[in-house]
């Protein structure tokens, strides 16, 4: 292998930065060889770096020999640096080449006349190029590689301006930029923890923060009334593609505010987001929902707000019907529901049935469908358990026009929810309804606190065990804690929650009501949580805030598909790294350190 120094040389600019202006500058460039064709008398190789590609040529009569010589060894993914001069493809000259529209040097190339082999390259497992067909398990072995690929440079250095645009609007808005420990307490509620053990004090662990909540309200407490974080959370759930088990939020947290303040400083600063980076102009003020109306329209609460087709319930009309299976359901306190997907009456059975699978992944027991024919006769799965007249009255109540095809799921409200705030969203994907350059946001709010846990035979806290109750239903707390509405809000982007925040708690008797209602004793509420309720006896501000997962925000404003794709290196499904193979065993000395003895668990 070969590798020249960089001595006496110094980069002039990127290759994508070099313009028509230049030509007939002399300049050095240095990047990666894109790839490098030799047609007889002549190579051309594009050079390529972070900025982009420019085109060199290697012509004998302008290099030397020697030059010549090395440049016919210069294979793909070398890293090379080129001095020569900036020529227009257009010149007179014979050997000019093309014009290259799709370039952004496309109308200009460099004529080389000198060329250091910084260093050589194995022929890489696979070509770094856009939109890479290779498998995402090699492409992450080898990320390093898949990272000079361009969308994925576009990616992480969009992620860039934003963190940087975050850091300019939150400090113009007085927020102060303070770091929080990531060695914490563990603390129940929410996902698992990640747990790092003690050498100094054996048995004992730190848990990795699932987010800075409990130091930022301690902020709060210390009077820095407007702190933001770009912080790293870890939480050992499992993996989706928009879920990652260590993952960055743009934290913040107020003193003396409302629900109102923290809205209207972070609507300023998501348009001013989308501005830049989209160049998308959201309108203010965002539009809101409370979370039972989005459950009611949408069946979610994080509805897509980039298409209709909204669930209307329709127990109402089908209350007197003989159809067991919508009885059954009203009977035990259920509802009966439905969407109306305009247009598709002539599904083939087969992709209806397909449809009912989909549903069945979502608890549904089956899907009744009915379609308007053309004729405006019905096709209906469920049409010999209900009189002609009750049929006219579902259609009539779910608007159905010749053509559509309406859905119904009956079951608990929970269980109609799910299933059709899905197939909404599987009939959306199915008839390419959402479109990535379309931002609909939303506020969400007004969430249930507290949700009970069949797992836990317990109610448990939705957002977290901090978030104050809405002032009119304080009283609920003791009677009817499961009607309970927070002060907490999502913000939601194209069905994705981006974010999240709330009101806290700044009273310490509420905040003592609150764990008497999640099951904690005093005992395990001081053990847990004495710090934060101790600081509570010292004037504590009133205080709220959010938190936005970055990763997610990135994400949609890239149009990708996952948030690996904005995060250098990602973790997979098993929350394994494929590049350095973490996690690992380590070694007994140091375990033996940490007091640590492995119990086998592949025999079981
Ligand atoms: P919450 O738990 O809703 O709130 O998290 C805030 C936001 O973080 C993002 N997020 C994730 N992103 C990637 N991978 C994950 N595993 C993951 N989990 C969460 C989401 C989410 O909306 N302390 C509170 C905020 C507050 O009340 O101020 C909190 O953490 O985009
Ligand atoms: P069956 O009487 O089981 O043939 O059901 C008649 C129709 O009702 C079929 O299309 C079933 O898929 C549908 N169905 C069954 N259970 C439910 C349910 N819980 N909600 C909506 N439709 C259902």
């Amino acid at each position: 292998m070969m590798s020249e120094s960089m001595t006496g040389l110094k980069r002039s600019c990127r290759c994508a930065e070099v313009t028509e202006a230049q030509v007939g500058q002399e300049l050095t460039l240095m990047g990666w060889v894109q790839k490098s064709r030799n047609k007889g008398g002549l190579i051309f190789t594009d050079l390529r770096d972070r900025s982009g590609i420019i085109q060199i040529i290697f012509e004998e009569k302008d290099c030397g020999s020697e030059c010549f010589a090395k440049a016919e060894r210069i294979k793909s993914e070398f890293t090379i640096a080129v001095t020569g001069t900036v020529a227009l493809r257009s010149g007179t000259s014979e050997v000019n080449s093309a014009v290259n529209e799709s370039l952004k040097t496309g109308t200009i190339e460099v004529r080389a006349t000198s060329l250091r082999i910084l260093s050589e390259s194995e022929v890489p497992p696979f070509p770094v190029e856009e939109n890479s067909k290779t498998r995402e398990d090699l492409r992450l072995k080898y990320r390093y590689l898949d990272l000079r690929r361009p969308d994925l440079q576009r990616n992480i250095m969009t992620r860039s301006r934003v963190t940087t645009l975050v850091r300019q609007f939150m400090s113009e808005e007085g927020f102060l930029e303070i770091e929080t420990p990531t060695l914490i307490k563990s603390t129940p509620e929410g996902a698992r923890d990640y747990l790092v053990p003690s050498r100094v004090h054996p048995g004992s662990f730190y848990a990795l923060p699932q987010s800075p909540q409990l130091l930022k309200q301690l902020l709060m407490c210390s009077g820095f009334d407007r702190y933001f974080q770009i912080a790293r959370c870890y939480r050992d759930e499992d993996l989706r593609a928009d879920r990652q088990p260590e993952f960055t939020q743009i934290d913040m947290e107020m003193s003396f505010v409302d629900v109102e303040d923290v809205l209207e400083v972070n609507e300023r600063l998501l348009k001013k987001l989308f501005k830049e980076i989209c160049d998308f102009d959201i309108e203010l003020p965002i539009r809101r929902m409370t979370w039972q109306e989005a459950m009611d329209r949408y069946g979610s609460d994080k509805p897509d707000l980039r298409f209709g087709m909204e669930l209307k319930n329709v127990s109402d009309v089908v209350k007197g019907c003989e159809f067991a299976v919508f009885q059954n359901a009203l009977s035990s306190g259920g509802s009966v529901r439905g969407i109306n997907a305009r247009g598709q009456a002539g599904m083939p059975r087969k992709k209806i049935d397909a449809l009912v699978e989909y549903a069945k992944g979502f608890g549904a027991k089956g899907l009744a469908y009915l379609a308007v024919q053309e004729d405006g006769s019905y096709k209906c799965s469920f049409s010999k358990f209900m009189k002609d007249e009750e049929l006219k009255a579902l259609v009539a109540a779910m608007d159905g026009e010749p053509g559509d095809l309406l859905l119904f799921a009956a079951d608990k409200n929970s269980v109609v929810y799910d299933v059709l705030g899905n197939l909404r969203l599987e009939l959306a994907r199915k008839l390419e309804l959402l479109r990535k350059d379309d931002f609909q946001f939303l506020w969400v709010t007004e969430f249930p606190l507290l949700e009970y846990s069949e797992e836990e035979g317990r109610f448990v806290a939705k957002h977290h065990p901090f978030t104050m109750p809405m002032e009119e239903d304080l009283s609920l707390l003791d009677t009817a804690p499961g009607a309970v509405r927070a002060k907490a809000y999502d913000i939601v982007l194209n069905g994705t929650e981006l974010g999240g925040g709330s009101v806290r708690i700044h009273q310490s008797d509420i905040q003592e009501k609150m764990f008497q209602v999640l099951g904690f004793t005093e005992e395990r509420a001081k053990e847990q949580f004495g710090f934060l309720l101790d600081a509570f006896q010292y004037g504590v501000p009133p205080h709220a805030g959010l938190a936005y997962g970055l990763d997610r925000v990135v994400m949609l404003m890239v149009g990708a598909d996952s948030i690996r794709d904005v995060i250098a290196f990602p973790k997979v499904k098993d929350a394994s790294c494929m590049l350095m193979e973490a996690p690992a065993e380590v070694e007994k000395r140091q375990l033996d350190e940490l007091g640590i003895a492995v119990v086998d668990h592949t025999e079981e």
